[in-house]
């Protein structure tokens, strides 16, 4: 898919946009919530274990658009002694729960981090945005990435279009990938990571990931 084919979103990238009525929309009490606190917990709880078996240490890590923040106490738990920084483009957020200002497109950190996470927030992102803040992961992350977005086929096939936003840039998978497989070893099921960044990828890691895409294509076609 070219950026051109990409769907135009109805609002426009603006951190006003991300505002008490958006939360309430898609995360408030009497909404039919896109992501429980359960759910959001299991995946802390992934990432943490993922991150160790491929043997990276967890000092720093960055939540890269980390909403209300509901993957940090359950990451924080499964990452004894790691700094967690929430970063936000929603200046309501930022005011509401303390976390750092600014957009993944060009965050600038004194250093980088050990395990970046950003889950369902590249969908938001034109394309120009979008390839920025792939490039800018090669800054932010030293170690492991943890990678999710809706895709073109995910709203199409996969996703509960009552619980999902639809004013978002739809891209292909391959999209992604081809970004960040400049600066990235893809390891399977979200996970990234950091060429040179001295972690050894094993073959059956690899393997791993070639399943994965197998049962993927069986089932998604
Ligand atoms: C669907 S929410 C996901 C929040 C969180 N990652 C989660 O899974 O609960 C998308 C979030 O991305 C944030 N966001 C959108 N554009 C961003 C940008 N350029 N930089 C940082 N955050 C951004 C929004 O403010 C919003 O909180």
């Amino acid at each position: 898919m070219t950026p051109a084919a990409s769907r135009k979103p109805l609002q426009r990238d603006a951190p006003q946009r991300f505002d008490r009525a958006y939360y309430q929309k898609f995360y408030g009490p009497h909404s039919q919530s896109v992501a429980s606190k359960a759910e959001m917990s299991a995946r802390a709880e992934l990432i943490a274990a993922y991150t160790r078996h491929v043997g990276c240490r967890v000092d720093t890590l960055l939540d890269a658009g980390c909403g209300l923040g509901l993957m940090r106490d359950p990451l924080l738990r499964a990452l004894p002694g790691a700094t967690y920084v929430g970063l936000e483009y929603s200046e309501y957020l930022c005011n509401r729960f303390g976390w750092a200002h600014g957009s993944i497109a060009d965050y600038r950190p004194r250093e980088p981090f050990d395990l970046v996470v950003s889950y369902d927030v590249m969908q938001y992102l034109d394309d120009h945005n979008a390839s920025r803040a792939l490039a800018n992961f090669a800054k932010l992350c030293r170690g492991v990435l943890f990678f999710s977005a809706l895709t073109l086929r995910d709203w199409r096939i996969t996703a509960d279009r009552a619980r999902t936003d639809p004013d978002v840039w739809m891209r292909t998978a391959d999209w992604y990938r081809r970004r960040l497989r400049r600066h990235f070893i893809e390891i399977g099921a979200g996970f990234w990571v950091r060429r040179h960044s001295g972690l050894v990828i094993w073959e059956h890691q690899d393997l791993i990931r070639v399943r994965y895409v197998a049962v993927h294509d069986l089932l998604g076609g």
